[in-house]
Formats: structure tokens, sequence, C-alpha cells
């Protein structure tokens, strides 16, 4: 038995490229290892969306020489691999500097795997996949998705045709690719039969989601999560991360249609200044956005949203951060993530002349994130004395106790509840907590579709 530690940064779409790494190397007799230390491979799957990302990876690759050289004083090996967007957009530097990598796979590549760890068996010194291969990934992978959680991710899409200034995406991760439909549904039923209740759909930008379908003709996101609520056992399906231009009439109108798709909405922003969404290249004005949110509300009408935002981003003014502020305040966000914009070498906006001081940029991101933590609360406050179905997906800190998630993926503490892991129940919620809701069963679970209300 050989020992494999995969560690993972970044997005879900990460996520789920470390399990399929890791379903893909179990035949050749690498089990988890539960560190580093102990391992005969590790694989850094990488992300390099911001700076902080890509430097948490090399300060990574240093501990993990000393790691390996430790090993090798004993005689044994350890093989490093680094995957994911750094060591798409950085593989040869990094094998230039990082004498410790042994491999670098780029996210298009890393089907294989076996036969680059073969090479290095033979005796290679080091090896470097970052083409974007001619075969389909998904084709070379290996089917079975055991030991699945009752909520699993599902990358149907990759790649991005946006090209939004600030972003890497279409860079390292290329153009625009749909999974073809017949080849989701299949991974959807053998995720649904290993025990997944609720199903996350991927993509960089998912929503353009144009895969080919039995008929022949291209499907919409819409028309695939149709298909995927009728698989058995599946009683949750969600979708991230989209783009507001993308989001069609048939998705729109999904969200009232399509009873298993959660009443949850992941759709950034950015900023609400439309000067900077022009310098951003998004493709919409702050209207527009607030219009498609007004409309997807209205399909469903107890939708909760959620938004990236950048703060700093080349020339945003005073004014311009303000009117990101006032954006928010109208739409009342459940949860959200913020970042201090990052110049990223090759992006347009890197090579802006009116870069923001960090000072501003820390600034800002105070004062918007004290406003997100404000409406996180209200929101979650709304929920008190509510009764809702939560997805119990794993054991919490006490005795007895499971942690679920509700239908706008709050987590939620239940009592008693650890029997009820992988099943739908019923919860009155008794508590908010700064970051979750506490709550108790009301009656025995069953495992139903969550109604809108
Ligand atoms: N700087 C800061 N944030 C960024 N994001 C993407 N690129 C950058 C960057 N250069 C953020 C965006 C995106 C999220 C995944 O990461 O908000 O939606
Ligand atoms: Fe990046 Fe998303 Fe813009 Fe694509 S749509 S370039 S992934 S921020």
């Amino acid at each position: 038995m050989k020992k494999l530690f995969i560690k993972t940064y970044g997005c879900q779409m990460n996520v789920y490229d470390s399990v399929r790494m890791a379903e893909l190397l179990a035949p050749l007799g690498y089990a988890p290892a539960d560190g580093a230390a102990d391992a005969d491979m590790v694989i850094l799957n990488t992300c390099h969306i911001r700076e902080k990302a890509a430097e948490k990876v090399y300060s990574e690759l240093g501990r993990l020489k000393r790691l390996k050289e430790a090993r090798a004083a004993k005689g044994g090996r350890m093989i490093v691999a680094v995957a994911g967007c750094v060591a798409q957009a950085e593989g040869k530097e990094m094998l230039a500097r990082q004498g410790a990598v042994d491999i670098v796979v780029g996210p298009q590549s890393y089907h294989r795997l076996p036969e680059m760890i073969a090479r290095i068996a033979r005796g290679a010194g080091h090896v470097l996949e970052t083409d974007f291969p001619a075969e389909d990934k998904f084709d070379s992978l290996p089917e079975q998705r055991a030991h699945v959680g009752p909520a699993a991710f599902l990358t149907v899409q990759e790649g991005c045709d946006r090209f939004c200034t600030f972003c890497v995406v279409p860079y390292t991760r290329g153009n625009e690719y749909s999974r073809p439909v017949a080849q989701v549904t299949a991974e959807a039923e053998r995720l649904a039969a290993n025990g997944a209740r609720e199903i996350t759909l991927l993509g960089q930008n998912v929503n353009a989601y144009r895969g080919i379908g039995p008929d022949g003709e291209r499907w919409s996101l819409a028309l695939l999560l149709a298909a995927l609520a009728k698989v058995k056992g599946l009683d949750r399906l969600r979708y991230m991360t989209s783009h507001p231009s993308d989001m069609s009439d048939d998705l729109i109108a999904a969200h009232g249609d399509i009873a298993a798709l959660m009443p949850f909405l992941h759709l950034p922003v950015q900023s609400g200044s439309d000067s900077v969404l022009h310098a951003m290249n998004r493709q919409h004005t702050a209207d527009e956005y607030l219009r498609i949110v007004e409309r997807v509300r209205a399909a469903r009408p107890d939708l909760a949203l959620s938004s990236d935002f950048i703060v700093g981003f080349p020339g945003e003014s005073e004014a311009d951060f303000e009117a990101t502020l006032a954006l928010i305040r109208r739409v009342g966000y459940a949860q959200t993530y913020s970042f201090k914009y990052s110049a990223r070498p090759g992006t347009p906006a890197a090579a802006a002349h009116n870069q923001i001081p960090d000072e501003v940029k820390d600034a800002r991101l105070q004062v918007l994130q004290a406003l997100l933590t404000e409406q996180l609360h209200a929101f979650n406050v709304t929920c008190a004395g509510r009764i809702m179905p939560v997805l119990f997906e794993s054991r919490g800190r006490k005795d007895g106790q499971a942690l679920g998630r509700s239908p706008w993926l709050q987590p939620v503490h239940v009592e008693g509840a650890a029997p009820l892991i992988g099943e739908i129940a019923e919860v009155r919620i008794e508590e908010v907590q700064p970051n979750s809701l506490k709550g108790a069963l009301v009656r025995p679970a069953v495992r139903e579709r969550v109604l809108v209300q």
C-alpha cells in the first residue's frame, strides 16, 4: 500500500478535481494519507486567482522539500506533484525554481497522472503536462465514484470566454467547454446510487453551459437541471458560478419550475459602479444586474442571493465604491465573498496605471465586509422560529449532534440527529449563531422534496 496526500486550494472545482485524482490513483495502490509527512505521493491542487493563493503554494513547496529530503535520507521516496491553475500558469518556471517538484500537471491533463508517475518511476527527472489535450479528460477518468457524501460536486462546464479584465481563468482554464448531457446524467446517477442526495453543478461559467444532448442539440443549463431533477434519490440541485449576462430566460424560469433546485443563487456582481463594471469588461450595468435579481426572485420568492465583490479595482473612486454599497443595500445578500483587487500578471487590469493603494483597499474592504456581515446576520435572523428541511452531512462536535445544510446553504447544528446523516429532515430553527443556526428535529426523517414556501 502506498499513501497519497492531496492538498486542495481555491474553488470547488479544485475540490472536485482532487476527488477524481484520488479515484484515479486508487487502482495504483494509493490510499489516503493523514498528512504530507507519511505520504509517498503529495499533490498540491493549486489556485492562481489571487496573488496570495499562489504564494501559499510556494511556501508549501518549501516545506515539502524538507519532508522529501528527510524521507530520502531514510532511503524512502516522495513524489511531489503540482496540479491546478498555478501548475498551468507557472509550470515551467516552477520546475526551474523548485527542485522538489517531480510532476507539473495542468487542470486539463490530470487524467494522465498514472503514466506521468510511471515515467518518474522509470527515472525521468521531472514531467510537465500543461497542454490542452485533444482527448476528453472525463472520458479517461474511472467511472467508480465510491464513498460519496450526501452533498457532492459535479463539474459540468470548464473554462471561460468572458475575459473579465482582472481574471486569470480564461488563460489558465482555457475556452468554455461543456460536458455532454449523457455523461453528466450518468455521473449524477452514480453519485446518487453512492449516497448523494444533493449535487452542485460546477463550472467557471456554469450558466453558459451548452452541452450536447442525446438529441444532438445543445442543451442549456435549465434543460440539464430539469433532466437531473428526475434522477432517483437526488432531492437537491444547485449550480455555481454564474455570470449575470448568462442568466437566460429559461434558467430564470427553472428557479420557479424545478422544486429540487434550491432557493439560493450565487450570482457575482463584483462592483455596483457602471464605470468599474465597464472597465472590468463585465458586459452589464448595475441596473441590468438588479433587474435579473428581481426576475429570479419573482420566479422563486424565497430565493436568497450570494455574490463575489472586488474592492480597489484600478480607478475605483470613492463614488464607485459607494455605488457598490448602494447595490448591496438594494439586493440584501445572504452570503458573500469579498476580495481586495489583486493584480494578476498577463491580465489587462494588471497593466492599468491607476492602481489603488493597499491602505485604501483595506479600508474599503472593511466597510464592505461590515455591511455584508450585517446582511448575513439579518438573513439568519429571519430564519429563527422557522421550520425548514435540512440535509445532514456529517457529525457535529458534540455526541449525537449532526451538522446539515438548510436550503440556503446555512450550516445547521441539531442535537440527536447523528442517525440521520445522509437524510433530509424537518428542523425548527431555535438559535441564530454568528456563522450557523441551531435547531431541533420536528419529526422523523422523511426523504422529501423541498416545496416552494
Ligand atoms: N483580484 C481579486 N479578486 C479576484 N477574483 C478573480 N480575480 C481576482 C483578482 N485578480 C474574484 C472574483 C471572482 C472570484 C472567484 O474571485 O470576485 O468572482
Ligand atoms: Fe473570470 Fe468569472 Fe469573469 Fe470568467 S466570468 S473571466 S471566470 S470572473
